[in-house]
């Protein structure tokens, strides 16, 4: 008879079972369904990083965009604001910058800061409106704008590509090597004549050949054991004009971006004129001479120009 207790067992367990299991659906359809259904509350905050943007307009070229970009990241890091690039920049042919090209919604509605002189400094990016999107307008050359950022944007945004690195590096022992100067001193030399000889009259000067020799004695007196690796447009008219010891390398490479990445890896600098040297000089972190006639007064650069904002005041001008 154990048979028939064990099947009248079995009979009242799946009765309380289908009694439950119509009590869930039940509920469910009438609770959980509906619940299901309602919309779901939007997310409180969609965007993952809420601040403000702040963008830049790239002008002119290598040497003016690394002006632009840094006052980007000057301006974004004082008023806690994301920077994001709009617009397409060579300079990442050169750098592995941690910020690529993005987008923004509607940039009409950002509120633009133009500059008041292209190599003058003025308070527009002191303290932007974080209420609404800036655009900053300009060629922006002035190391104020970023001296917030100084020791940043040498180590973590103008880090070169690898094999950029690895070229300069590779030119610069070899240089060591054939002039035996393994612990000498580098002192990158850039001649910019080309273009620069033909615009005078805009106030371009052209660093003179003494100035050039002030400069290297300069370094000779305070460093002894130096080595000049010197770079130009114009290696010809450097090789017949300028000092031949045997403590000065010509460079003959006819890349501009490994020229200066071999520069900019060097101790210190002696400048020409123009941004790309600018750049060279504050890449190297170490004493930089620049020429004090440039830019030449009452010209369209002159009147550009201030020199305070422009240079900055631990530079030296011989
Ligand atoms: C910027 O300079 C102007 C005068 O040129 C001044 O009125 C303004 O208060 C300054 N703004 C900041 C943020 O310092
Ligand atoms: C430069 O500024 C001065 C003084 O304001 C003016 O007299 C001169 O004409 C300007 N020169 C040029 C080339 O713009």
């Amino acid at each position: 008879m154990a048979t028939i207790r064990v099947s009248q067992a079995q009979q009242w367990f799946l009765g309380v079972l289908a009694i439950t299991v119509v009590l869930i659906l039940v509920y469910s359809s009438r609770y959980g369904g509906t619940h299901r259904r309602e919309p779901k509350p939007p997310p409180i905050n969609p965007d993952p990083d809420p601040r403000k943007k702040v963008t830049v307009t790239f002008w002119g070229r290598n040497g003016n965009h690394m002006f632009e970009y840094s006052t980007l990241i000057g301006a974004a890091k004082r008023s806690n604001m994301t920077p994001i690039l709009v617009e397409s920049t060579t300079i990442w042919n050169m750098f592995k910058l941690p910020i690529q090209k993005g987008t923004v919604e509607n940039l009409e509605t950002f509120r633009r800061y133009k500059e008041q002189l292209p190599s003058g400094w003025c308070n527009m990016t002191e303290d932007l409106d974080t209420s609404q999107g800036a655009y900053l307008m300009g060629y922006l050359q002035s190391w104020r704008y970023f001296e917030n950022v100084r020791l940043e944007l040498r180590k973590k945004h103008f880090v070169f590509h690898d094999h950029l690195k690895k070229s300069a590096m590779d030119y610069i022992n070899n240089v060591r090597k054939e002039h035996k100067k393994q612990d000498a001193v580098l002192v990158a030399v850039h001649v910019r004549r080309g273009d620069f000889v033909r615009q005078k009259r805009k106030g371009y000067t052209v660093a003179p050949i003494p100035y050039f020799y002030r400069a290297m004695n300069y370094y000779r007196k305070k460093y002894k054991n130096v080595l000049f690796i010197l770079c130009s447009n114009d290696v010809i008219w450097s090789m017949d004009n300028l000092d031949d010891s045997p403590d000065v390398h010509y460079s003959h490479n006819t890349d501009g971006y490994l020229d200066f990445a071999i520069m900019a890896s060097c101790d210190h600098m002696i400048m020409s004129a123009g941004s790309y040297s600018w750049w060279a000089g504050y890449l190297t972190g170490g004493d930089v001479i620049y020429y004090h006639g440039y830019p030449q007064p009452n010209t369209v650069m002159g009147n550009n120009t201030i020199r305070k904002d422009y240079y900055p005041p631990w530079w030296i001008p011989l």
